[in-house]
């Protein structure tokens, strides 16, 4: 693939109304990252010479796409004068003769999807697709076999509105094309917006070569509401985890895992139902069992649940966690961390016991402090490890202790308990007979 034949346009500077939300529409997240990143992430497979158009919260869309690429032009749009996705494109100056213009709400796209509009010469070549349902979409109209023109759901007339076969959004135009027919938009619709759109029927009438592709839904779906959005993250879940499927990870229901872009098996892993693992995990030779969430984390030769929770900056290796325990920021090797208990800021080493109920108390209200636990140290249940805390190896520390020493030596029993005290007959006295048999 030749990178600088093509230049491509994504039109990123619409405000989103119809997703009510205060976040500009391309930076809502498919699995994991913001719309427009997959979108950049396709084009740049395809093209040197990307161009993103921007004016809605421009700010934060910019900032947001410099944290993954930085070879991306960005282009202001003068939405004021001139609104709509054919005013998008006044300010872009592709350095190429062909020019892929694609929607910043199309996710799903992929460059494989777009093979179709690079080998072919047509003036324009545009996407359509058919739908049983084509609300929202701008309808194309064809007759005698040829594209007339486009018309946008708002502007349509009746016998307009029930035609199904629409526009997916996507076009690769010449360079030539553009320049003549951008400047004579006329924003003279509905929505008094300049549209893109109607630059078919432009070059129509001019008697240029428009060419349809037919394209799928599972590539092209444009997201404008937030059901669309769920939509789409539902088609780009079962990608993510057929793709992981086929590569050797063994799933039960998959249609309940949730796995983000980022996310790295190998070996041999199983992941049972309700699992949720995102950033950028990399479970290695593990099993997460029935729903437990795994973020931004390494998992190595080690199960984990059901019900844990390995939140960020974990590294877990050959280490048994199960239900109820809650890790954090904590380098595990070797430990086994059953039941019920929170590891905050740890490092903990090979052979360790960590009983039900252990709580690493790493937070004083305004500061973070770590809690260093050796080899085959054995924690009984119930106990707090007040940090900053140093447990060196071959240590013992009995259920219920506070442990609230900075250090504690090698082969020491740490035990800190009030002495039990019997009161007898307390009971009856306290709730009479009638209790005794109960
Ligand atoms: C657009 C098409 C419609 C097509 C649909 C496919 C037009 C006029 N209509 O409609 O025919 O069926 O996509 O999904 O093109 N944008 C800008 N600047 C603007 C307005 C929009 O950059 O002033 C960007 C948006 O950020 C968005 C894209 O253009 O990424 C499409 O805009 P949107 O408002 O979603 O257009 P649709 O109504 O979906
Ligand atoms: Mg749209």
């Amino acid at each position: 693939m030749n990178l600088s034949n093509i230049s491509i346009v994504i039109l990123a500077a619409g405000k989103g109304s119809r997703m009510k939300s205060n976040k500009a529409k391309v930076l809502h997240e498919i699995s994991g990252k913001p719309m427009l990143y997959h979108i950049i992430k396709a084009s740049k497979e395809l093209s040197n010479d990307v161009s993103v158009v921007i004016a809605h919260q421009k700010e934060k869309v910019q900032e947001s796409m410099q944290k993954y690429f930085d070879d991306i032009t960005f282009v202001e749009q003068d939405t004021t004068n001139f609104p709509g996705t054919g005013g998008a494109m006044k300010n872009v100056t592709p350095k190429n003769e062909k020019v892929l213009v694609l929607n910043g709400d199309m996710p799903l796209i992929s460059a494989e999807s777009l093979q179709g509009f690079l080998h072919n010469d047509a003036d324009i070549i545009m996407s359509i697709f058919d739908l049983e349902n084509p609300n929202g979409y701008g309808r194309v109209v064809i007759d005698k076999n040829e594209v007339q023109y486009i018309v946008e759901q708002k502007d349509a007339n009746q016998a307009e509105l029930n035609v199904t076969t629409v526009n997916a959004g996507i076009y690769a135009f010449k360079k030539s094309v553009l320049n003549t027919y951008i400047p004579q938009l006329s924003n003279d619709n509905a929505q008094q917006e300049y549209y893109l759109t109607d630059v078919i029927a432009m070059a129509k009438k001019d008697a240029l070569t428009i060419a349809p592709l037919l394209v799928d839904e599972e590539h092209f779906k444009g997201v404008n509401s937030k059901k669309d959005l769920a939509e789409s993250e539902m088609i780009m879940q079962e990608r993510i985890k057929t793709k992981w499927m086929e590569a050797g990870v063994i799933m039960q229901l998959p249609e309940t895992i949730y796995i983000e872009d980022d996310v790295v098996f190998e070996g041999e892993c199983r992941i049972e139902n309700g699992c949720r693992i995102t950033g950028n995990s990399q479970i290695i030779n593990s099993e997460i069992k029935a729903h437990s969430v795994v973020e931004d984390s390494i998992l190595k030769n080690s199960d984990v649940g059901p019900l844990a929770h390995i939140r960020p900056a974990s590294m877990i290796t050959d280490t048994h966690i199960g239900n109820f325990v809650e890790v954090k920021k904590s380098t595990l090797k070797g430990v086994k961390a059953g039941h019920l208990s929170y590891l905050g800021d740890s490092e903990i080493d090979e052979g360790t016991n960590i009983g039900a109920g252990t709580i690493t108390c790493n937070y004083d209200g305004v500061k973070k402090y770590k809690t260093k636990i050796g080899k085959n140290v054995f924690v009984g249940s119930d106990s707090q490890l007040v940090a900053p805390i140093t447990i060196a190896d071959d240590v013992m520390i009995a259920a219920g202790t506070t442990v609230t020493s900075g250090e504690i030596e090698s082969g020491n029993l740490v035990l800190s308990r009030t002495k039990i005290r019997l009161v007898k007959d307390f009971y009856y006295k306290f709730f009479g007979k009638i209790h005794k048999k109960i």
